[in-house]
């Protein structure tokens, strides 16, 4: 390996070393050198470029690591249209301050920036828009079985299997950046699992074929790119009913968690055409913004 890189066989001991802490599992046979336990497809751009068809829309950049591919995006102010995918994050970012765990290989993990002239009021049912295109663009890869749960999350069985997390940067008034970072789990290593709270899946575990990061991320590409035009023009209403039929928890008695620390329980009918749950309580039909609202003992 040292000769076909042309960097001596320490470097290649070192790089061995730094792979093990980064929880890449790898086999090691003496004089003859290393090879990942596991092997996985990598990221590659010119692949997600011939599939996604609507290339032109999107200036796709794949890095090693980085910090989270939100901040990035954030700190680089975008721009408009540009997709940046991580082999792997350090500091991968969930709702609320919350951490969002992956490892290389074992999960596909992007943003992608979008210029709306409206302001951050319109963007509110933003985060359930892409949960559709992540619905629709893991059943067009053939992974059935997959619902929504309010405001950002993919599920299978209730397993979460992928989140959503966006960022909008700009007047009150627009013109707005916002900043769309998905995670989608595709294998979970015991490690990983202990260290996340709550129920979790990966697509290697879903029935069927998996089809690759860059397959499934190309089909996301696609159709965000269709998505993000209605939304633009139309707002969240046009999802209201896809996204009602899709929701795993749509009927369901449940608990949302309020920023105050209270909690309102009830029954969960449906969302609104700005993308707020609604519940109906004790206290008649209620409406919340996701904002730091949380979903909780679904039954
Ligand atoms: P909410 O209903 O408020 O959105 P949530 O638990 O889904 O609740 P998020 O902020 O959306 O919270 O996501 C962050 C949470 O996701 C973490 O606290 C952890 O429980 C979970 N998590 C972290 N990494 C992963 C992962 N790779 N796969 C699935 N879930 C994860
Ligand atoms: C959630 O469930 O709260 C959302 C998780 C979003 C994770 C993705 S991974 C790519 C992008 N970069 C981040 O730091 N977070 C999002």
């Amino acid at each position: 390996m040292a000769q076909a890189l042309g960097v001596s066989r320490a470097s290649i001991c070192n790089a061995a070393k730094s792979m093990a802490a980064s929880h890449l599992s790898i086999d090691r046979v003496r004089g003859r050198g290393y090879r990942l336990n596991r092997p996985f497809e990598w990221l590659d751009r010119d692949a997600v470029m011939a599939l996604t068809g609507k290339a032109g829309r999107f200036d796709i950049e794949i890095r090693d690591s980085v910090d989270s591919t939100n901040s990035a995006l954030l700190r680089e102010n975008g721009p408009h249209g540009k997709v940046l995918a991580a082999e792997m994050q350090t500091m991968g970012r969930g709702r609320m301050g919350r951490s969002w765990l992956s490892e290389p290989g074992g999960s596909l993990t992007f943003s992608l920036a979008w210029k709306f002239d409206r302001g951050a009021g319109f963007l509110s049912g933003l985060s359930l828009a892409v949960g559709i295109a992540l619905a629709r663009a893991m059943a067009s890869c053939g992974i059935a079985g997959i619902r929504l749960k309010w405001p950002n999350d993919a599920l299978y069985q209730f397993q979460k299997v992928a989140g959503i997390l966006i960022e909008v940067k700009g007047d009150m008034l627009g013109p707005t950046l916002a900043v769309i970072g998905i995670g989608i789990n595709f294998r979970l290593s015991g490690a990983l699992r202990e260290n996340i709270d709550q129920a979790v899946t990966g697509i290697d575990a879903i029935p069927g074929e998996s089809p690759g990061r860059n397959r499934l991320l190309a089909a996301i590409l696609a159709e965000l790119s269709g998505i993000l035009e209605t939304f633009e023009e139309k707002g969240f209403d046009a999802f209201r009913n896809e996204w009602n039929d899709l929701h795993a928890c749509h009927m369901k008695q449940a608990k949302l968690k309020l920023p105050s620390g209270k909690t309102e329980e009830g029954r969960v009918v449906g969302v609104s055409e700005k993308g707020e749950i609604l519940i109906e309580s004790s206290r008649g039909r209620l409406a919340f913004a996701s904002g730091e609202v949380s979903l909780r003992g679904i039954s």
